[in-house]
Parts: structure tokens; C-alpha cells; sequence
């Protein structure tokens, strides 16, 4: 088991889902290759919140190959994506794990039929083994802020190789506002990004420069970069999220400061925690989504 359990991604599903740049998955439909079915691969996929996102909007013919290092999340990727069928219209066939029907939303989409494949696969320790030949997409969401410069250039060297569009959703950059506001609350953030840059098994994290530096990496291997916010705007009903995030942040920012401003954060904590209780927080997390087109596709 990982640092990410299954409580924790569904938590975050609905201010995901809302998040989520609508507009880059159209632009990049022209560029994907023709050859059918359309074959994705996702990058710390977890419990496959990625692929309920983005297939239905990419529509058609698409094979998923889904990776993640946590074998209890991939576990539950074929039952999350049952369940999600079933409540959003789509049909779920259970022996080739295969979602189909039609996106009820976009008329002009083709009608879906995606199988999905889970591999476990150590992202951080196996980079050069990646399964990149013959796929049309790479993809991930919520992975970057987790991975080093060095392990970025080589993933994107790899894509740019095989000239393949990548799709990276919601990585976290830094920013985050409260309502209502306190006067620790940049001392509080200020800590957590800079513990953001610890080592998450990939080497120094790049945290929330993660997205910024894709996109010079990207641009540098000849990609055509879109980048859009995708922030959480997370709603003052939403309380146990904003409570999850707080003692998080709590957490991980007196780890980064000094035995005597520790007190101080705690305090905040309680504060916070007590605004949520009352149904009068807010709270809005800084993500970007980025969109790169290798610029022959
Ligand atoms: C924040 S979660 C995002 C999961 C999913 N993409 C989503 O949006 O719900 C980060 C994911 O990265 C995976 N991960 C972290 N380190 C990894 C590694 N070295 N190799 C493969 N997956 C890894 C975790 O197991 C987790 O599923």
C-alpha cells in the first residue's frame, strides 16, 4: 500500500472531475493517430479516475493500459469503473473489462468502446522500460508535482522519440486560497510547497514547478504546449476534503518549520478545522492541466 489509499482518491474524485480543463481533450482529438482502437497509456493511474475523465470524451475505439506502483489501487480500477458505468450510462462488460455506449453530453463524439488493461509498474525505478511503442496518448493526472527534473526530461525525451501527444492533468502549482482568510495562511503554504520538493521516490520532487518546467521540456522537443488552470474550488459542503487537506498541510508544514512556529500552525489547524465545522470554509488549490502536440502530429 502506497501513500494514496482509495478513501482518499474517491475524496478528491468530484472537485477533480470539476477541475478538469474541458477544452484540451477537444483540441488534442484532431492530433491523435487514426489507427483504431486508440491505445492510452495512463501513468500512475491509481483507481483509474483518469480514464473515466477522458474516455468519454475522446470517444471511439481505445485500449487503456493503465500503470501504477500500487497494486491495491490497480485492484480496484475495474470495480470503480463498473460502478461508474453503471451511474453514468455506459454498458460494463466484466470479461474484457470493456466500457461502451454513448457520451450523453457530446453528440458529436463517436460512440465509446474502451477495454482497460492494469500493469503494476514502478514508474520512478523503471522509466526506461516503459511500454511507449505504438501508443497514441500518454496521460496522467495528480502525478507530476511527485516527480524529479531528471525523471520529467526523460519521460518527455521518450515521448518526443515516438512522437506521441501527452495529456497531464491537475498537477498542484502552489497556489492556494482561503476564505475566509487568515494572516498565517501564506506562512502555512509557503511551508507546504517547500516540503512539496521532498523526495517522493523519484528523486527531488519539482512540486509545484512540476507543470512549469513540462512545458519548457516540452516546447524544447518540438511540442506545441496548451496549458490551462484546472484548480479545485472546493465548496464550503465539501468538509470532510477540506479537512483531509488541512491536517495535511498542517502536517507536512511543521515538518518544515522550527520546534517554536510549530505551535502557531497547530493553532491555525484548529481554526481552520473549526470554520469548516461551521459550513463557512472554502477552499481553492492551484492546479494545472497541460496539453503538448508533438508539432508533425
Ligand atoms: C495522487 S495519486 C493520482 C492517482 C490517479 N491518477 C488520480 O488522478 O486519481 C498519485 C498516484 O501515483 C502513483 N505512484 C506514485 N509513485 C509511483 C511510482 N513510483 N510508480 C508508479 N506509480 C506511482 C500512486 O500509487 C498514486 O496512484
Amino acid at each position: 500500500m502506497g501513500d494514496f489509499d482509495v478513501d482518499w482518491l474517491r475524496l478528491r474524485g468530484p472537485a477533480d472531475v470539476r477541475a478538469r480543463a474541458a477544452d484540451l481533450p477537444l483540441l488534442l482529438r484532431p492530433h491523435l493517430p487514426k489507427r483504431s482502437p486508440l491505445k492510452v497509456l495512463d501513468l500512475g493511474c491509481g483507481t483509474g479516475s483518469n480514464l473515466r475523465a477522458l474516455a468519454p470524451v475522446l470517444g471511439g475505439a481505445q485500449s487503456w493500459l493503465c500503470l501504477d506502483a500500487d497494486t491495491d489501487l490497480l485492484d480496484r480500477l475495474a470495480d470503480e469503473t463498473h460502478a461508474w458505468a453503471e451511474a453514468s450510462g455506459f454498458d460494463w462488460d466484466a470479461t474484457d473489462r470493456r466500457v461502451t455506449g454513448a457520451e450523453p453530453h457530446l453528440t458529436c463524439t463517436p460512440d465509446l468502446n474502451c477495454t482497460l488493461a492494469t500493469r503494476r509498474f514502478d514508474l520512478a525505478r523503471d522509466l526506461a522500460e516503459l511500454p511507449i511503442e505504438g501508443i497514441g496518448l500518454v496521460t496522467a493526472s495528480a502525478l507530476l508535482d511527485l516527480v524529479s527534473e531528471t525523471w520529467l526530461a526523460g519521460l518527455v525525451s521518450q515521448c518526443a522519440k515516438v512522437q506521441v501527444p501527452i495529456l497531464m492533468a491537475l498537477t498542484y502549482d502552489g497556489r492556494v486560497a482561503f476564505e475566509p482568510a487568515l494572516s498565517l495562511d501564506r506562512e502555512v503554504i509557503e511551508a507546504v510547497n517547500r516540503h512539496q520538493g521532498r523526495d517522493k521516490g523519484f528523486g527531488p520532487a519539482l512540486g509545484p514547478g512540476a507543470n512549469g518546467r513540462l512545458a519548457i521540456l516540452a516546447a524544447a522537443q518540438g511540442y506545441w504546449v496548451e496549458v490551462r488552470t484546472s484548480d479545485w474550488r472546493i465548496r464550503r459542503s465539501e468538509r470532510a476534503l477540506q479537512t483531509a487537506l488541512i491536517r495535511g498541510w498542517s502536517r507536512a508544514a511543521r515538518e518544515e518549520v522550527t520546534a517554536s512556529d510549530q505551535a502557531g500552525i497547530a493553532h491555525w489547524e484548529a481554526v481552520r478545522l473549526a470554520a469548516v465545522e461551521r459550513g463557512c470554509s472554502r477552499i481553492n488549490v492551484g492546479h494545472r492541466d497541460l496539453l503538448a502536440i508533438p508539432r508533425r502530429a
